[in-house]
């Protein structure tokens, strides 16, 4: 794809320090990714599923052999810490090797006739060109996510990745060629300024067989609409509202230290971190109290700096909706037990980590994703108040709870309204889950058993003229 003189600048969020530049592309050049990954389809489909394993098998060991600079260069682009940067790429290689092991194992079906001179099977095939368009805040593993299931079931693709974030995306590009992808099958759209104009040109060419995308919800739907004009297949991870739950019978060091993995992961910027605490009203002042006490101890700053536990926000904007989060709830009557301003001793975008206690259900922080480091404690009295309220709400990506009653686990899991629970546990993010939600946080799932099924279309052939064979 040919580069253009335009180039944007991107920015350490921990620093303010320039990263680099990267060419801020147009629809013109869209259409260039696209036709190319149009053409690289009539032969990468043909590739057997053997040969495409092996692909990714490689692509998997280069991306443990360069551990240390793909880390490296997320802490640099998305602030996290380099340990949770570390982890993220664990996660994001792990993508390139479920979906390896999954290009081999995908599997047709005979079914029975009832009329004796028909067979019946079916067949899969890759849907075609892929548009990919992927968020901020898991620069590589929300990459890996779609493009190894797309890439396993034959698919072409086009990358968008988040303006904020572009160097992980280039990076992992640069390993798949040396992995051995031929050109053509993967294309990136590095853009800023046209965001809007790549976005819906990604969602709408005829060449485009399928759009798979990760960030907000209205986002989703206008991507949805945009699709929709020539009937794509569409993957949506949309937005969340996580609740998180402890009831009087939970542990409550687990449940604490649940809280803290799923609420502070990443500063709070993940879709399925935790945004509304709620505590059952016997245990709410000691739970409150012991996870006050560990947030206190947090330690933000530069990523790569020893002894820092969490990184900046991603950019101004997000610091402003946290601030407006904190200041709408206070007013209502919550009250600050930890931080609840910004950092404003460092150079980036930093909140203080920040547990609020009492906060009340006709709070932002209650409709909206925070999307940063806020712990919101709500107090509620029984099973069925606390159902209501969690399933009150539009969207249902993730939830947790936390409690040793068997019966009120089944009970709990079987009514929360969402995609995926964690019972007794903050963290449920693996390459093996189906990865998704209901209500208005999206379509489709993502890894698991279920994540190639998207990239495919399952093709039905009747052999007839059979009798008395
Ligand atoms: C997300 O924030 O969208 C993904 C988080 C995860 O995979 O754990």
């Amino acid at each position: 794809m040919g580069l253009t003189e335009r180039g944007r600048y991107h920015k350490n969020p921990a620093t303010t320090e320039v990263l680099g530049t990267v060419p801020d592309l147009g629809v013109e050049e869209t259409r260039v990714a696209i036709d190319a990954a149009g053409a690289a389809f009539k032969s990468w489909s043909k590739t057997t599923a053997k040969q495409r394993h092996d692909v990714l098998k490689k692509f998997y060991d280069l991306m443990l052999e360069n551990t240390e600079d793909l880390s490296r260069i997320i802490t640099l682009e998305n602030g996290k810490t380099l340990a949770e940067a570390k982890s993220e790429h664990i996660y994001s290689a792990s993508f390139l090797e479920w979906f390896a092991e999954e290009a081999v194992r995908v599997y047709g079906e005979v079914i029975p006739s009832p009329f004796p001179d028909i067979r019946n099977i079916t067949i899969k095939q890759p849907v075609g060109v892929c548009s990919l368009l992927t968020p901020w805040n898991f620069p590589s593993a929300m990459i890996t996510r779609k493009l190894a299931p797309a890439l396993a079931a034959g698919c072409t693709v086009v990358i968008k990745p988040p303006a904020e974030t572009p160097f992980s995306a280039l990076a992992l590009v640069e390993l798949a060629n040396r992995a051995g992808v031929p050109p053509g099958v993967i294309n990136v759209v590095t853009t800023d300024k046209n965001v809007k104009e790549v976005g819906d040109e990604l969602a709408q060419h005829k060449v485009v067989k399928k759009v798979s995308f990760t960030g907000s919800t209205n986002v989703a739907k206008l991507l949805m609409q945009r699709a929709s004009s020539t009937l794509k297949k569409v993957s949506l991870e949309a937005g969340g509202n996580s609740p998180f739950i402890v009831f009087d019978d939970a542990d409550i060091d687990k449940a604490v230290e649940g809280a803290i993995v799923s609420k502070f992961r990443a500063s709070g910027q993940t879709c399925v971190c935790a945004n509304r605490i709620y505590v059952q009203s016997s245990i709410y002042a000691e739970f409150a109290s012991r996870l006050a006490d560990k947030v206190d101890k947090f330690k933000i700053g530069n990523g790569l700096d020893e002894g820092v536990t969490h990184g900046p926000l991603i950019h101004e904007r997000a610091i402003e909706k946290v601030q407006r989060h904190v200041e709408d709830a206070c007013s209502k009557g919550a009250e600050i037990l930890v931080g609840g301003k910004r950092a404003t001793d460092l150079p980036g975008t930093f909140f203080q980590p920040t547990v609020l206690s009492n906060v009340s259900n006709d709070t932002q922080i209650m409709d909206e994703e925070t999307f940063g480091p806020v712990a919101a404690l709500i107090k509620f009295e029984t099973e069925n108040e606390v159902i209501d309220i969690c399933n009150s709400s539009d969207v249902g990506l993730a939830g947790y709870f936390f409690s040793r009653d068997v019966g009120r686990v089944w009970k709990v899991a079987e009514a929360l309204e969402l995609g995926m629970i964690g019972v007794n546990t903050g963290l449920i993010s693996q390459a093996c889950i189906p990865f998704g939600g209901v209500k208005e946080s999206g379509l489709g799932r993502e890894g698991g058993p279920h994540g190639i099924d998207e990239y495919m279309e399952t093709k039905f052939i009747a052999f007839g003229g059979l009798a008395g064979k």
